[in-house]
């Protein structure tokens, strides 16, 4: 694997590899690799000939200090990992080879409706850094394929919107969630919970698959409550930010489940101190 902590160094072997007529996988990592990271660059390298990671924790996309201090830095471990796994580049910039003119305004985007609920409402300002370091990262880069991972569906949507708004030709891919045994989705997080944290933060999902059993007896509304009264049953210690039946496509809450042609129930759960999402897609229902 080559590792290319500078633009100029990294471009100058992505312009050789494009001109060898190589195809690009490019799969953006905030690094504290797991198995989910492993399997977006097992879908890279199904798709693409060249793979390349980058690990940057982007500043801008963390609206509490805190969180981006406490966030899992563990490099030695990462670049291991990507190399047992076969991956090819690994882009590993600091802040200055991001953000060189840091006095200058970042992008801005219209998102609509799409950076507006969810995480939008609860994370002030964070998709405006995500869409400002996956943009800046895809300048870079510039890959034929973009990986990201389906745990998070709102900021897969606004990737979409964002490469729709700038016109870009990378073809965006999402890639499933991957889960622990218990169910507990995937995430760098997660190593921030203790073990009786980690134990009880899989009731999550249960609450999430509770909501599809629901489909067929409860309207959304309904199916929502059912859930959150699991969530406080089951994880009394936990708060849930927000657990969200919305349309797939728009994010606009649904009333009735054939308002849209596919659902997403998503939710935001703070275990302990930390801080957890999920989602599940629904199976289409027309009636
Ligand atoms: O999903 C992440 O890890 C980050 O938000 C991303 C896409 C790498 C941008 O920093």
């Amino acid at each position: 694997m080559y590792l290319f902590k500078t633009v100029k160094n990294l471009q100058h072997y992505l312009f050789a590899s494009k001109n060898r007529g190589e195809s690009i996988g490019f799969v953006p990592t905030m690094g504290a690799l797991h198995q989910g990271h492993i399997s977006l660059l097992a879908f890279a390298q199904k798709h693409c000939s060249l793979t390349v990671c980058s690990i940057f924790v982007n500043p801008t996309q963390f609206n509490e200090k805190e969180d981006f201090d406490k966030y899992p830095r563990t490099t030695e471990a990462d670049i291991a990992l990507l190399e047992a796994n076969g991956c090819h580049v690994l882009f590993l910039p600091d802040v200055q080879e991001i953000y060189p003119h840091p006095d200058e305004p970042a992008p801005v985007f219209d998102f609509g409706y799409l950076d507006k609920p969810m995480e939008g409402a609860h994370r002030p300002g964070h998709f405006n850094g995500v869409a400002q370091v996956v943009n800046r990262l895809l300048q870079i880069v510039q890959p034929h394929h973009l990986f990201m991972g389906q745990k998070d569906y709102q900021q897969y949507k606004i990737i979409e919107k964002m490469l729709h708004l700038t016109h870009s030709s990378v073809t965006l891919h999402m890639c499933p969630t991957l889960r622990e045994p218990s169910g507990l989705a995937m995430s760098s997080r997660n190593t921030r919970l203790n073990p009786k944290e980690r134990e009880q933060a899989a009731h999550i999902y249960h609450a999430l698959l509770l909501v599809q059993q629901n489909m067929a007896l409860l309207p959304p509304q309904q199916a929502r409550m059912a859930a959150l009264n699991y969530l406080e049953q089951h994880l009394p210690d936990a708060r849930p930010e927000y657990l969200d039946i919305v349309n797939a496509h728009t994010l606009e809450p649904v009333q009735h489940w054939a308002d849209a042609a596919q659902t997403v129930v998503c939710t935001a759960v703070r275990v302990g101190n930390v801080r957890l999402i999920d989602n599940l897609l629904l199976p289409g229902k027309t009636t």
